[in-house]
């Protein structure tokens, strides 16, 4: 038995706008009998471009009819632009969650409205098509598609995958192709990823920034230094300068003013402000004694 919160329970013995629209402006229509699934979305729009009203016919499981009829209320009174922008995420978090394997229910939703977007915007002419090249066909799901739901989700397991969208349900002959396609954009993720932002930039009292700054250098530069044999000290800060000192062999080495920029600088500006910069005391190499910690 599945675990549902109390509103998919609502939506399902209550759902809204059931049935169909008499000379819709936009129809959608996605999944298949065969597949186990399948949904139907009509909406029209009044004269100000917003949806009037949109019904849904379904065929499927509780979640099925739970989501269908949490889009229909979620876009009534969306322009189009407004509408294209809702996810399964956004369905499924407007009815607390879903049971994983009933994801595929959110997103059959979100391709049923931009079905009948498309459908809008083409006149009528078009319907939905399968887009490029068809990965898995037991259930007809196209690469374009498991892409999609892997990064709009964040998915990293073939079950994840056929819980979203039933790809690797079946037969099981796809499941290879599924994990090539998940490695590739973890892969493509971690390419992308920006720099570490600063954890705390901008929101630091002096006293916190110094304790941060002592941190990062305690856990973050001086294990590297010391695998080398030499040590820092954290001298002084004064509003973005940081003043420290090398120890052992980094106060002799020849590297030292790149390990200061490329190292240090660049540590305490990842874990603490952007706006650090730092300077080596070279007086107080002398003194060892005379630093913040
Ligand atoms: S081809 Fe995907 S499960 Fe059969």
């Amino acid at each position: 038995m599945w675990e549902y919160t109390d509103k998919v329970r609502d939506h399902f013995f209550n759902p809204h706008n059931v049935g169909e629209i008499e000379n819709p402006d936009g129809i959608g229509e996605v999944g298949s009998l065969a597949c186990g699934d399948a949904l139907r979305l009509t909406f029209k729009l009044d004269k100000d471009g917003r949806i009037k009203d949109a019904r849904f016919k379904t065929f499927g499981c509780a979640s099925a009819i739970a989501t269908s009829s949490v889009l229909t209320e979620l876009i009534k009174g969306k322009t189009l632009d407004e509408a294209a922008k809702v996810t399964n995420k956004d369905i499924a978090d407007y009815l607390g969650g879903l049971p994983e394997q009933k994801m595929h229910c959110s997103v059959m939703g979100r391709e049923a409205l931009e079905a009948a977007i498309e459908n809008y915007r083409s006149g009528g002419t078009r319907k939905h098509q399968l887009e490029g090249k068809v990965v898995c066909t037991c259930f007809g799901v196209t690469e374009k598609e498991i892409e999609r739901v892997i990064r709009e989700n964040d998915l990293t397991t073939v079950e994840d995958v056929t819980n979203y969208c039933k790809a690797g349900g079946g037969c099981g002959g796809c499941r290879g192709e599924i994990e090539k396609i998940i490695e590739k954009i973890q892969s493509d993720k971690i390419k992308e990823a920006p720099t570490a932002e600063p954890r705390r930039a901008g929101k630091l009292t002096n006293i916190q920034k110094i304790q941060l700054i002592k941190e990062t250098i305690n856990e973050q530069i001086r294990p590297a230094l010391r695998a080398h044999g030499g040590n820092i000290e954290l001298i002084d800060v004064e509003g973005d300068k940081v003043i420290v000192a090398f120890r052992g062999m980094c106060a002799q080495c020849k590297l030292a003013e790149f390990t200061m920029k490329d190292v240090v600088e660049a540590k305490l500006r990842e874990f603490v402000s952007r706006d650090l910069f730092v300077e080596e005391d070279k007086e107080s190499a002398q003194q060892p004694h005379n630093h913040l910690e």
